[in-house]
């Protein structure tokens, strides 16, 4: 158990640390929870109730955290969903994020459905790397998996962006039975084009969750036939980390292979990340529905900057240990808010 001195000189050190000494430099914020998608994986649900407009914060209310925040440490700031391109006003705000937290890394994750003709722009307001969403590369089962018939607008977005010069991370969830047969054509992908391919193993969030041992398809098992079907060899990481994502060069390729093990494997003793839900909660942990309220505070008149400093601190000082959380989870989901509202 820790000291109270320690516990409050941890609170007033000026970067944000938690109690197992894990450095958070990343913030994750989710602009919306509303999607144009319906992955199965993530919001499986017809009757998805979106959050009143009123509950999400305005772009005024994130950038007066990330203000904040910022000074704390922040390297990386990833804007996430919902689909944040469906939020209107969204080029203007990343654009005020860029003024606000000059040099930092701002990446955004998108199901590249909306991004037709826009890539130029963000790259011209300064992002450098996107993260998009692609779980097929056969326009049918595209279609199973997200709901939409918009295969081809997605697809698009990644050459669109590489184009544009932003840097590609292309995420499949790992589907067994629906995307598996196509490893070949994803590892084809990777191999034609300067990007990262990740597989992401389907976890089991939310209380709705779709997830069962039928489609789980384990890292272990993309690895092992990613390597019958094409030389890969580890990417070394220096100190700084590298994520969640294991990676591996293609021989002869432009692109590389990456799994994200969620549920198999244990990446929380590095994680560095806090996440910002769109109605203004701070969640420590991705599995944990303990969550950290800023939206009264931000709408109180007693609000006060050093009054949200102190609820970012304390969610850090209570950040715990997913992997434990993922242990004891019984047959339901492990949390019971969808990925959508949480941002990923
Ligand atoms: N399991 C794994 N990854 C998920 N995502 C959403 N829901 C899940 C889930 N249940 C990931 C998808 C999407 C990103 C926003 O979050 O890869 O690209
Ligand atoms: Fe939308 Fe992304 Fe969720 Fe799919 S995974 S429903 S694209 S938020």
């Amino acid at each position: 158990m820790e000291s109270r001195t320690a516990l409050s000189s941890r609170l007033d050190s000026p970067r944000l640390a938690d109690s197992f000494g894990r450095v958070v430099n990343y913030l994750r914020v989710s602009v919306t929870d509303r999607c144009n998608l319906r992955c199965m994986y993530c919001r499986p649900v017809q009757d998805f109730k979106a959050i009143e407009h009123s509950d999400i914060l305005s772009y005024e209310e994130y950038l007066r955290i990330i203000k904040l925040a910022v000074p704390l440490g922040l390297s990386k700031i990833r804007l996430t969903g919902g689909e944040p391109l469906a939020r209107r006003g969204f080029h203007r705000f990343l654009d005020e994020v860029m003024k606000a937290a000059p040099g930092m890394d701002v990446r955004l994750t998108t199901n590249g459905t909306l991004l037709a003709g826009q890539a130029k722009t963000l790259a011209g307001l300064g992002l450098k790397a996107v993260n998009i969403s692609l779980d097929s590369l056969d326009p049918e089962t595209f279609h199973r998996i997200t709901g939409a018939d918009l295969f081809h607008q997605a697809r698009s977005s990644i050459d669109e962006c590489l184009e544009a010069g932003i840097r590609v991370k292309v995420n499949a969830v790992a589907l067994k039975g629906l995307n598996d047969h196509e490893l070949p054509a994803f590892l084809e992908l990777a191999r034609t084009h300067p990007l990262d391919m990740r597989f992401i193993e389907f976890m089991p969030i939310g209380g709705d969750t779709l997830w069962d041992d039928t489609l789980y398809w384990p890292a272990s098992d993309i690895l092992e036939r990613a390597g019958q079907l094409a030389e890969l060899s580890p990417v070394v990481y220096g100190d700084e980390g590298h994520g969640p994502a294991r990676m591996w060069q293609i021989a002869g390729g432009q692109g590389r292979l990456g799994v994200i093990s969620g549920l198999s494997g244990h990446y929380c003793l590095t994680c560095n990340r806090l996440r910002l839900t769109c109605d203004g909660r701070l969640r420590p942990c991705l599995y944990s529905d303990t969550e950290y309220r800023l939206r009264p505070l931000l709408r109180s008149e007693k609000s006060s900057d050093g009054k949200v400093l102190e609820v970012l601190r304390r969610a850090l000082a209570r950040k715990p240990m997913g992997h434990k959380l993922l242990a004891e989870r019984g047959r339901r989901g492990v949390c019971a808010k969808s990925m959508t509202s949480i941002g990923g």
